[in-house]
């Protein structure tokens, strides 16, 4: 789920928030959001990309602290043709559009998201270089490209044997895959943060965080990789979004200590073929 979406999700799921009762030992509120997170993807309507996030994105001042913004800031996709795999409604692949992107593949396997897509690469201009297809990864005849984003995908996809196969076979020589995932490299840490009080994204059937095996896995199909992790305190921005520059900025002061990385709640993955 991207930032500027995260908002329009919370709106959408607080119909379904279940305020569970606190746990008398420890007097934490704990809250759930139960909602089928492609169903709050498809009731999103779909609006021209505004100037704050063109400018946002273009400027690109907080690439240490976002994800989203190290990708594009470490990932170039000036005249290259790149696979926006799982698109969703599209938001990425009408950013990587304007970011200068040659030509923009935007795949996922649900139609309504698919039309999203297309509904919004016209309203931002670019649907001359967003070509939208509508397929699993794994049953779609590859087209050579030099960037792969998966944004938040590879967690929905178990087991990834399924499609790393298939994902590597679009990357031409020299090419450039880049995952953004949810992550959790130790249970306990995990079991803290969901009695912690803050929402968090629901996972759907058959959805998991990814953990350091899988990334291991991913990192096998690759000559070089890289790992950069993120968010460790700035999900509590989400219940004071005043203090999120705050705690992104104490996130990559804790990242740098060694091991920290065991903390992290979101890793990405960067491989490449040579
Ligand atoms: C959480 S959404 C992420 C959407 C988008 N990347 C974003 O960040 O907003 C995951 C998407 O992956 C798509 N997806 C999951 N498995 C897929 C597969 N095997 N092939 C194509 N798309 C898939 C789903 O339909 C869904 O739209």
């Amino acid at each position: 789920m991207q930032t500027e979406s995260l908002q329009t999700f919370v709106q959408a799921a607080k119909p379904h928030i279940a305020h569970k009762s606190p746990p008398r030992s420890s007097g934490i509120i704990q809250i759930k959001m139960k909602l089928d997170a492609t169903a709050a993807q498809l009731d999103a309507e779909v609006v021209r990309t505004s100037e704050d996030i063109r400018r946002r994105y273009r400027e690109n001042k907080n690439w240490r602290y976002h994800t989203k913004e190290w990708m594009y800031k470490n990932i170039p996709v000036q005249g290259k043709d790149v696979l926006d795999f799982g698109c969703g409604t599209g938001e990425i692949a009408t950013q990587l559009a304007f970011l200068g992107a040659n030509r923009v593949y935007a795949l996922d396997v649900t139609p309504g998201l698919l039309d999203s897509t297309g509904r919004r690469a016209e309203l931002d201009g670019v649907s001359d270089r967003v070509e939208t297809i509508c397929g699993m990864i794994q049953d779609v005849e590859p087209r050579p490209v030099d960037v792969i984003v998966a944004f938040a995908v590879l967690h929905h996809c178990f087991p990834l044997e399924n499609i790393m196969p298939s994902l590597v076979r679009w990357l031409k020589p020299g090419g450039v895959f880049v995952a953004v995932e949810p992550f959790v490299a130790v249970e306990t840490v995990e079991r803290l943060r969901n009695v912690s009080g803050v929402p968090y994204e629901p996972l759907d059937e058959g959805e998991r965080k990814l953990n350091s095996a899988d990334l291991r896995y991913v990192k096998s199909h690759f000559a070089k990789t890289e790992e950069k992790y993120f968010r460790v305190l700035s999900r509590f921005g989400r219940l004071m979004p005043a203090a999120d520059p705050l705690f992104s900025r104490l996130d990559r002061l804790i990242l740098a200590l060694p091991f920290a990385s065991k903390l992290a709640g979101t890793a990405v993955i960067v491989g490449r073929q040579s």
